[in-house]
């Protein structure tokens, strides 16, 4: 049976992983995957999971099953977060949370709901976009269109491009929209920007959905809300993946969240009958363990405050080694201007280099990146930035 089965490419971002640990190079450098690393290059368990970690085990009664859709108390904890606790969507009733393994696993649960529910409608996604992307959409059996997105010769959005394009969309599809640190580019609207953004979605009839992975890597937690709470008008019908694999560094655990947010409580009860029959048929329902973490630290001051003061070290870490990297390839000698670098925002850097540059980073200094020129800025260390740079410069 299985003799027949041809080998399928490696992921566009995994994959790179699995290639960099079977280098033998003892100063290998790893900038794909978007893992958060502190300056030493481990990925740190933060004290507020640590504490909130023990918390859980410590008063956790049984491992029976959750409910399909999770714990209503993670449900209402990631409204808050997401909304601040007195907006009228938490208030309503009107939308609707379910713990899903990951974002990814959001995101598979949304796409199964338009397939099931919407179908015939297709989503359309930034140009460039996170690569699973196209695949997760596809898989759920929902058709995937492209928008402009990136200006590549200015190194910023195209607005102008991006709403020319949404003016063209059909009614009824849905729009796959980065709630912040745009991944790939590291370029978000302005709030100016998400208002005419959100105008432009909502007077053409089309479904918003925010992929919300990174929500504390741009400004702050609250500010990086800020396209989130643009599209979240009242009435508005919208979409929200969450992931708290970044801003929990909870990545093994998979913790994330798929909120719909509908029209009233009444719709929102229907919606919530079909999202379960996606989830029944694809995991069941959730694991607790993770959630139980999120809900903990955010239902709890001091361990909040803890929390957001360390996610406030991780950018400030990242937006530091912006700055190094920008400096320190001056300083070998690189006359191109990589200063935009220091404007993107999140973990990521969309350097430009080409994918003959990124393989040539790979085989003749083992350093490894995406092949669309992403670089995980999170990866730069003290210890390794000097490296990296001498490695760009001569592929340069
Ligand atoms: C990334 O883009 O590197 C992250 O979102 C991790 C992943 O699953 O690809």
């Amino acid at each position: 049976m299985f003799d027949q089965i041809e080998m399928a490419p490696p992921d566009a971002i995994l994959g790179i992983t699995e290639a960099f640990k079977s280098d033998p190079n003892p100063n290998k450098i790893n900038l794909s995957v978007g893992v958060y690393k502190d300056e030493n290059g481990v990925t740190p368990i933060l004290e507020s999971v640590r504490q909130a970690e023990a918390q859980v085990l410590a008063e956790q009664t049984t491992k029976a099953y959750l409910g399909i859709p999770g714990s209503p108390e993670y449900a209402q904890a990631v409204q808050q977060l997401m909304f601040g606790a007195d907006h009228e969507v938490v208030a309503s009733g009107r939308a609707v949370t379910a713990h899903s393994p990951g974002g990814t696993g959001a995101l598979r649960v949304a796409g199964d709901f338009l397939n099931k529910n919407l179908a015939g409608r297709r989503i359309w996604l930034s140009k460039p976009t996170w690569p699973n992307h196209p695949a997760v959409f596809a898989a759920a059996g929902v058709e995937t269109k492209t928008y402009p997105y990136f200006d590549a010769a200015n190194n910023r959005l195209d607005l102008d491009a991006m709403l020319g394009a949404l003016r063209e969309i059909p009614a009824g599809d849905t729009v796959l929209l980065h709630g912040c640190c745009h991944n790939p580019t590291g370029i978000d609207p302005t709030e100016a920007q998400w208002e005419q953004i959100a105008d432009t979605v909502y007077e053409r009839g089309l479904l918003p959905l925010l992929d919300f992975a990174y929500q504390g890597f741009s400004d702050g937690i609250d500010a990086d809300a800020v396209g989130l709470r643009a599209l979240a008008r009242p009435g508005a019908e919208l979409i929200v993946c969450s992931s708290f694999s970044k801003n929990f560094g909870l990545y093994r655990d998979r913790v994330g969240a798929l909120t719909m947010v509908t029209a009233d409580a009444d719709v929102a009860a229907r919606v919530t009958s079909q999202l379960k029959r996606c989830i029944r048929t694809n995991y069941s329902n959730p694991p607790a363990h993770g959630g139980n973490i999120v809900t903990t630290i955010l239902g709890s001051d001091s361990l909040s405050q803890l929390w957001r003061q360390e996610v406030d070290q991780m950018r400030d870490r990242i937006n530091g080694m912006r700055r190094s990297l920008v400096e320190t390839l001056a300083a070998k000698g690189v006359t191109r201007d990589f200063s935009f670098i220091t404007n993107q925002r999140g973990m990521f850097s969309f350097s430009g280099l080409t994918p003959e540059q990124v393989d040539a980073l790979r085989d003749r200094h083992s350093v490894y990146a995406v092949r669309s020129g992403r670089i995980n800025v999170a990866g730069i260390t003290p210890a390794n930035i000097d490296r990296l740079c001498s490695a760009i410069a001569d592929v340069l």
